[in-house]
């Protein structure tokens, strides 16, 4: 069969739904035979329900009508014995492995001081130990075979200080350090290893998540770390599938070690944007000091400068609704018309 990974075998985490399953798909629909594991199950300490295994016979389903062949199993990323159960028994019937996601993850959402020994437990056991023994449990079968590509789903938060996600955060964050090292570790067996960066995506997850808006009410200075740039509230799955693909692919093959988002732009928004985060940051450098310094030469002036109204449309998903026609947003326009009026006024 044809395709741009055709012949090669994925083991996917987190496959019953959601991106995972997208994953699945687009790599099956490019050649790749599938090794999906899923925990079908729900957290005590999770708001929204996590993947059941219908959901996962639905990923078996999709796959097997692009003509591929799929070993699909219950198994959770925080049980390596059981991850390795499920990885040597889908090589041993599939005859080889080449591309790993390491794509399960749960998120909850409160304020730090919300954050529960158990939440902090589950998220990080989920979300960084998880992808490292899907790491562990993977590579000899990568090395085996010759080499690979691992690619592990972080996230903004894996970028950005994203508030009321602190365990998140800080896991999304370790998953990088991890995938650092091992492109190092791992780089003479001819394995190549990086992260995807998405903001907001369209599945059960975010759409799920509930307590934000409410949160980003109570001090609405931080509710534009959430925006995207590009005019965009939340992707679809199968825009990070895409760059999975590319990952997963030879056409990458001297990629490695690479942060990859696909955030609209949401991390570029890292400073220069905000009028508190403007303060105290390097002012020397950023778009905001070049527009201000010289607009004609400065190039495009960063968005937020026109308006909190224009830009509410490229807020990421879970806070679009909450920028459109807040009373922060007015200010923030009314401010910036009553700055422009008085700089006129000095200049005239
Ligand atoms: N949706 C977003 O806005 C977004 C943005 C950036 C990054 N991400 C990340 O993308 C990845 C996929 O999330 P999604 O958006 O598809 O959400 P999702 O909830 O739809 O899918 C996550 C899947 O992981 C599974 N899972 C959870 N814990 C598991 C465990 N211990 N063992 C095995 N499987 C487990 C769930 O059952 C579910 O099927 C996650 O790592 C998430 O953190 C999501």
């Amino acid at each position: 069969m044809a395709g741009r990974v055709a012949g090669k075998v994925a083991f996917i985490t987190g496959a019953a739904r959601g991106q995972g399953r997208s994953h699945a798909v687009r790599l099956a629909e490019e050649g790749a035979d599938i090794i999906a594991v899923d925990i079908c199950r729900d957290y005590d300490t999770v708001s929204y329900p996590l993947a059941t295994e219908a959901d996962l016979d639905d990923t078996v389903k999709a796959v097997e009508a692009l003509d591929r062949r799929i070993v699909a199993a219950t198994a959770d990323v925080r049980d390596m014995a059981a991850l390795k159960s499920v990885v040597d028994d889908g090589v041993a019937e599939l005859g080889r492995l080449d591309i790993v996601c390491a794509n399960a993850g749960i998120c909850t959402v409160q304020t730090w001081d919300e954050v529960t020994p158990a939440v902090w437990q589950d998220t990080l056991d989920t979300n960084l130990t998880g992808v490292w023994n899907t790491m562990v449990v993977s590579a000899p079968h990568l090395i085996a075979g010759g080499g690979g590509s691992i690619i592990c789903t972080s996230s903004t938060a894996g970028i950005k200080g994203l508030p009321y996600l602190a365990p998140y955060v800080a896991a999304k964050h370790g998953v990088v350090g991890i995938a650092r090292t091992m492109a190092n570790e791992l780089a003479s067996h001819n394995i190549r290893v990086n992260t995807v960066h998405p903001t907001g995506v369209s599945t059960p997850m975010a759409d799920g998540l509930g307590g934000l808006e409410g949160l980003i009410g109570r001090d609405p200075n931080l509710g534009p770390i959430y925006m995207n740039t590009l005019p965009i509230e939340s992707l679809d799955a199968r825009e990070i599938s895409n760059a999975v693909l590319f990952l997963a692919s030879d056409e990458s093959r001297y990629v490695t070690g690479l942060e990859f988002t696909v955030d609209a732009g949401n991390t570029i928004r890292l400073r220069g944007d905000h009028p508190r985060g403007r303060q105290g940051q390097d002012r020397g450098q950023g778009r905001w000091a070049r527009a201000r310094a010289d607009p004609g030469r400065g190039g495009r002036r960063p968005a937020v400068i026109r308006g909190y109204r224009d830009v509410a449309p490229a807020a990421s998903g879970l806070f679009a609704r909450w920028l459109r026609g807040s009373r922060h947003e007015q200010r923030m326009v009314r401010d910036r018309r009553g700055g422009a009026a008085a700089r006129q006024e000095a200049a005239a």
